[in-house]
This record gives structure tokens, C-alpha cells and sequence, in this order.
């Protein structure tokens, strides 16, 4: 059909689809937070605080002003400071690896490294609870993905065993952000080394808070800086800032320098993110027992809320989630929690892979135990009827 009239009616088809998302619970909403607020936040990723911490934030505020407000351009144009070179060593030599690569988030990270490490000669393997961005660097990368059982090693066997491709990619989260449960990683290494395949590990709930000092679930399983494993993380959660990276192999990142689109065509991260990124490993090298902290807080919390009958996950790092019994339920059990004063996050489908909703919780390093008992008084109080087991 053709025609000048009627144009104001082209996108008449997204009130379908909203009224669509509306029945089945899946309105999602803006809620901008003030900048002073006394609510207790157990929504956001700023696992050890760093986000106001003022070496953090004023290395951000020295950098833009010393730096500029932006980058100015991609990496591989204006986009390079001192602060990214910087940022890069400290990293690689923080996390153990020989050489890494920052990117403006976790997100562009994983679209390069996915979609550079495999393309048409490679097989992926996939486990099929992993993060959005791989997924979608996995669809990027146009060729046969295997999204296998969840933390399972022999159905990552399999797949790989019957590949039709010389090469394989075998992608996990290091921890999972629904349930902030572990892969397997050195079952899946050892998978990997018997089947010839490279080995992708996003981090970014494992830096800051696993290993030794936070050096991330890749140290803590003894794999860092392995030949064959390369580790994607963002500087988004535990480091308070803003960017991601990819670390491996010294040639893995030129690799990825000269190939990767999601780096080629990209502004480069912008100066005060980095500089904030470089501030909050800083903190980490001299504060090295914050992790631990974290998850002290995490499994005190949730021993709490499964003490009072709910559905909780094991938390491994960070990361708790609470079951809810319909996504309506968990969409208003959030919000009688911020009435109350608590933010808590809230997880529905299309996020959870398994269609179950949930609240996710997240621990910081610097809740005191007053918090955990008045976040699991408000979300207990709080819970639909059938939300205890
Ligand atoms: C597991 C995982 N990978 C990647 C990302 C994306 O990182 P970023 O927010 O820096 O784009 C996130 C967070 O949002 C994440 O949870």
C-alpha cells in the first residue's frame, strides 16, 4: 500500500505490541533516581561503593577536566588517551592476563570478542543462560551457535564433539546475573582443551569480587592469562565506572584492535570513565579484603530471606535473587519495596532465561548488617502471598 495519508498511523503497530506486553506483565518503566536520596539500594551493580567514593568520582572530575567531556573519536582515531593505554596495563596485569582492550561498555566488549573470536570457519557453544550481549554477538557472528543445558560441561562436550566446524568458541558468564550462580569453569576448560576450543569468559560479575583481592573468577579457577581463555568484563559494576574490556592473549587484542567492529566504529571510551576505572583498581590493590565483604553481605541475606520461607538463590558473588510468583507479582512486590524505601531490581521474562520472575538483589560491600535486616523486614513484608515455599 501507498499513499501521502496515513502516515501518522506508520507506527500505530508498537500500541499492539505495548498493549501485548501490558497483559502479559511486561511494561517496563524509567524511574530516575535523585541525586541525594536515602534510599537503601540493593538494585544497582555498584558492588564495593565505588561509584561516590571521591578517589573514584574525583578522578573522573580531574580527567574530563584535564582530558575533555568525551574522547573526541574512536580508539583507533582520537579516541587512544594515555588514561585507556593505562587503564589497559593495569588491568591485563591486575586480572593476570598478558594484554587487554577496553571498549565504551561490557556490552560493545562482548559484541567484539564473540563476534571476532569465532565468524563462518568457527562453531560456538554456548550455555543457554548467558548474558544478552554475548547472545547477540553470537547472532553477529553468522554461524552455527549450540546454546547447551546450563552449567553443564558434558553437554558442552557434546556440542563440541559433534561440531561441523574446525574451529569452536565455547562462551559462558563466569556468574550468571539472574541467579548469581558459577559456571564450571575449569570442568569447561578441561572440556575445551579436549576439543581444541577457545574458551570466552564474561567476568563482569566476577571482577571485584572473586578471586584473590578481586581479581576476578578467572583467577580464583587458576585459568587467568591461559594461552587459550580470554576474559571480557565491564568497569560498569564493582569498579564503579563506566566501559568494558576484553583480556587475553597479546595477539587476541591486536586481533581484535584491527577486526573488531564493535571497537573500529565506536567513540572511544569517554576520559573521566577511565580515569574512574584506574581509581577504583587502585582502591581495590590497596583494600584488597572489600570482596570478601561483599560476600559476606550477599549470603547473609540470603540466609535471611530463606529463613523467612522464600525461594533464593545460592549467591556465589553479588548477585541474590528471589523468586516471584507471576512477572505481575515481582513488578509490584519491587514497588512496595521502594515505597518502603528499598530498591530492589526486578527480573522477568524476556531477562531470565528459564520464564521464572524474580526481584534481584544485590549486596554491596558497604551494607551493614542494620541494612540486610531492614531490607529482608521490607521485602518480606512486602511479598505477594504465594511467594514463600
Ligand atoms: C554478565 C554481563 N555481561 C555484560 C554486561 C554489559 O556490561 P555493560 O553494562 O558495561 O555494557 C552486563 C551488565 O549489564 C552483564 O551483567
Amino acid at each position: 500500500m501507498q499513499g501521502v495519508d496515513g502516515h501518522e498511523r506508520v507506527f500505530d503497530w508498537l500500541d499492539t505490541e505495548a498493549e501485548k506486553r501490558a497483559k502479559a506483565g511486561l511494561t517496563r518503566k524509567l524511574r530516575p533516581r535523585a541525586a541525594a536520596s536515602d534510599e537503601l539500594d540493593l538494585a544497582g551493580n555498584d558492588y564495593l561503593g565505588l561509584a561516590r567514593d571521591k578517589r573514584v568520582a574525583g578522578a573522573a572530575a580531574a580527567a574530563a577536566l584535564r582530558w575533555g567531556a568525551g574522547s573526541t573519536g574512536s580508539r583507533l582515531v582520537t579516541g587512544s588517551t594515555e588514561l585507556h593505554t593505562e587503564l589497559e596495563h593495569e588491568l591485563a596485569r591486575f586480572c593476570g592476563f598478558q594484554a587487554a582492550l577496553v571498549f565504551s561498555s561490557g556490552f560493545t566488549a562482548n559484541l567484539g570478542a564473540v563476534t571476532t573470536l569465532s565468524g563462518g570457519e568457527s562453531a560456538i557453544v554456548t550455555d543457554k543462560y548467558i548474558h544478552a550481549s554475548l547472545i547477540e554477538g553470537c547472532r553477529l557472528a553468522r554461524t552455527d551457535v549450540a546454546a547447551v543445558a546450563h552449567a553443564d560441561p558434558d553437554a558442552v562436550k557434546h556440542a563440541l564433539s559433534t561440531r561441523r566446524k574446525d574451529r569452536a568458541l565455547v562462551v559462558t558468564d563466569s556468574v550468571f546475573s539472574v541467579d548469581g550462580d558459577l559456571a564450571p569453569l575449569n570442568q569447561l576448560s578441561q572440556v575445551c582443551r579436549e576439543h581444541n576450543a577457545a574458551l570466552l569468559v564474561d567476568d563482569a560479575h566476577g571482577l571485584g569480587v572473586l578471586g584473590e583481592g578481586g581479581r576476578g573468577a578467572l583467577n580464583a579457577a587458576g585459568l587467568a592469562g591461559e594461552p587459550d581463555i580470554v576474559a571480557t568484563v565491564t568497569l560498569s559494576k564493582s569498579l564503579g565506572a563506566q566501559g568494558g574490556a576484553v583480556l587475553g592473549p597479546r595477539r587476541v587484542i591486536k586481533h581484535l584492535v584491527e577486526t573488531a567492529r564493535s571497537f573500529i566504529f565506536d567513540t572511544g571510551l569517554a576520559p573521566a570513565a577511565a580515569a574512574a576505572a584506574l581509581a577504583a583498581l587502585g582502591v581495590l590493590k590497596s583494600e584488597p579484603d572489600l570482596p570478601q565483604k561483599v560476600l559476606n553481605n550477599s549470603t547473609r541475606l540470603a540466609d535471611h530471606l530463606r529463613g523467612n520461607g522464600f525461594r533464593v538463590s545460592e549467591p556465589q558473588a553479588a548477585v541474590v535473587s528471589v523468586q516471584a510468583p507471576t512477572p505481575e507479582d515481582a513488578v509490584e512486590w519491587a514497588a512496595r519495596c521502594a515505597e518502603q524505601g528499598v530498591r530492589v531490581g526486578c527480573f522477568r521474562p524476556p531477562s531470565v532465561p528459564d520464564g521464572i520472575s524474580r526481584l534481584r538483589l544485590t549486596a554491596r560491600a558497604d551494607l551493614t548488617d542494620g541494612d540486610i535486616d531492614t531490607a529482608v523486614k521490607v521485602i518480606s513484608e512486602c511479598a505477594p502471598p504465594s511467594a514463600t515455599s
